[in-house]
């Protein structure tokens, strides 16, 4: 019988396959978030005895690996950096490991915490906290999670934001979804939408935090998602959907497809989704 840790881990698996699919499609700009961090950064990070990160959700660690090497760039010769992770998912620690390893990333001192941010608690203090794409999977807690991140920054410190804007065609796709199978079941108990950049800029201006805000367009190839019997357009049809499609009938499978149709744009004959990003950044205040 498969207890609920099981079906835990069978969840996280699946997810990290299904996100290794979305990362090889997915058209990603991670410089913009790295270039608003140098403006508030880079005349802070040599003054520190040691540099400390806090990577909320890092996933397989694409952009902690370029955030690492942008700090080193800005760093003193010696000067000590440490990486704190807070991953949940056991896939995605083991990928961050092996993607730190293969990226020469130097002297760096990694800490990984196998829990959700939830659960996570320390008395330490970072110079910048980052949550890139991850804030979507804490529906109901944003309020709180950044409220505690900035108390958690030393004084020169940021929390840094990324996440699809309300333009992204992600959101349009899940809530035809979600309205084709009812909504009651498809949205989890306590949220009724994904989080996006314009409902995050909502619960900030609530709190009354000065911030930065900058979107820059990204897009996604789903031209898998349109060729017969593909795994990997079968991913893709599953992440688009936040749903696993695999037993739903031929008839629901070729509506969905029609919707990702409608709002597919060409490009070099392949078929794009629109799925610009946006960051925010905070000073500790
Ligand atoms: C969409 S992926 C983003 C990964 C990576 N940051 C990137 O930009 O490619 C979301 C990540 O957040 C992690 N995650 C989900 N819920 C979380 C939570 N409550 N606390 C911390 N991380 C979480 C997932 O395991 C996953 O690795």
């Amino acid at each position: 019988m498969s207890t609920s840790s099981d079906t835990q881990k069978q969840m996280y698996e699946a997810y990290a396959s299904s996100y290794t699919i979305f990362l090889k499609n997915w058209q990603v700009n991670r410089q913009k978030a790295l270039e608003m961090l140098e403006k508030h950064l880079q005349s802070s990070l040599s003054k520190q005895t040691e540099v400390s990160v806090l990577s909320v959700g890092p996933g397989p660690g694409e952009f902690d690996k370029q955030l690492i090497h942008f700090l080193q760039q800005n760093m003193a010769e010696g000067q000590p950096l440490k990486y704190v992770v807070v991953e949940p998912n056991h896939i995605h620690r083991q990928i961050f490991e092996a993607t730190m390893q293969s990226a020469n990333v130097g002297k760096v001192h990694f800490e990984m915490h196998p829990m959700t941010i939830e659960d996570f608690q320390t008395n330490e203090k970072f110079d910048c906290i980052h949550y890139t794409h991850s804030i979507y999977h804490m529906p109901g807690q944003e309020r709180r999670l950044i409220l505690e991140s900035l108390d958690m920054l030393k004084d020169a410190g940021v929390l840094l934001i990324t996440l699809d804007t309300e333009e992204a065609v992600i959101f349009k796709l899940i809530t035809k979804y979600a309205e084709v199978v009812g909504n009651d079941q498809y949205w989890q108990e306590g949220s009724s939408q994904m989080m996006e950049s314009s409902k995050l800029r909502e619960i900030i201006d609530d709190i009354g935090l000065s911030y930065q805000f900058e979107s820059y367009p990204e897009y996604l190839d789903v031209s898998a998602c349109f060729e017969e019997n593909l795994e990997e357009g079968k991913v893709l049809m599953d992440f688009l959907f936040q749903a696993n499609l695999r037993d739903a009938s031929a008839e629901l499978n070729q509506q969905l497809l029609s919707l990702v149709e409608e709002v597919a744009i060409e490009q070099n004959d392949r078929k794009m989704l629109y799925l610009p990003a946006g960051t925010f950044i905070m000073p500790k205040q």
